[in-house]
């Protein structure tokens, strides 16, 4: 089944760059994209911080960013650059852990001085995984998501700019699938097709050795040619 997967990498449980991802969730959703949230700070802490691959929470998230298709990653802008929780996810990745997968990456900040931090800190490390399109950040900073009864409340700028994205990537999205199935086609209809060769030559060598079976042989030629019998085929054709 294809799905996205959304990285939460707020170490805070009530967070704004989660806010964010959950939002991106709804837009995908009503595109008829599934994903699979991944929670770092749910993670057993131990097991992150020691890089404990054969621990089955980080096992199972592993896989899941091994077999989706894209990646939304959001992240709050910490020190001028992304957290340190999803720093130590991202460490756990194989180094081609996001090989031709799509990323859009999610920011939020405490003010616009550090539109930039997620470009040089984070988009290096996608890039070295091995991801084959990433598309542009969508930053928001923190009078854009009003606190708000126990929530928050985004800002109508920053919905448009992160609907606009999750189209960006829902078309990008549908490109591949399409892809994907052109590509399955082919081979389904080229093993069809070699299934089909096989069982001709089988019937076409199945026919020779029953000729030869039945008639003998010419072996040689001129003053030597001599005549042998040819070998009975074991099975009979049909
Ligand atoms: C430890 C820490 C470091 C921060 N460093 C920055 C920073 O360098 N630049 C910035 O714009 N905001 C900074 N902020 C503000 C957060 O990025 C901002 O409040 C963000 O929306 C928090 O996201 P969250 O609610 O998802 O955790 C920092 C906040 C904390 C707690």
């Amino acid at each position: 089944m294809s799905y996205v997967v959304t990285i939460s990498g707020s170490p805070a449980a009530r967070s704004r760059s989660t806010h964010l991802l959950g939002e991106a969730e709804a837009l995908l959703h009503a595109r008829g994209i599934a994903t699979r949230r991944i929670d770092p700070r749910a993670l057993p802490a131990e097991a992150l911080l020691h890089a404990d691959f054969a621990h089955p929470a980080i096992r199972e998230a592993l896989e899941l960013v091994e077999h989706a298709q894209a990646i939304v990653i959001a992240t709050p802008v910490y020190k001028v650059a992304y957290s340190g929780l999803l720093k130590t996810f991202l460490d756990l990745l194989p180094q081609t852990g996001l090989t031709g997968k799509l990323v859009l990456p999610i920011a939020t900040g405490g003010s616009l001085a550090h539109l930039l931090a997620l470009d040089y800190s984070l988009k290096p490390v996608i890039a070295s995984l091995g991801a084959r399109h990433v598309l542009a950040n969508v930053f928001a900073t923190d009078v854009e998501i009003a606190s708000e009864q126990g929530g928050y409340d985004t800002s109508a700028v920053v919905t448009e700019r992160l609907t606009q994205s999750i189209d960006q990537l829902s078309r990008v999205w549908a490109d591949q699938v399409e892809l994907r199935e052109h590509r399955e086609r082919r081979q389904r209809d080229e093993a069809r097709s070699l299934d089909a060769t096989s069982h001709s030559l089988n019937e076409v060598a199945l026919n020779d050795a029953t000729f030869a079976s039945t008639r003998p042989v010419a072996v040689g030629g001129g003053a030597h040619r001599s005549v042998v019998q040819a070998p009975v085929p074991s099975r009979c054709p049909d």
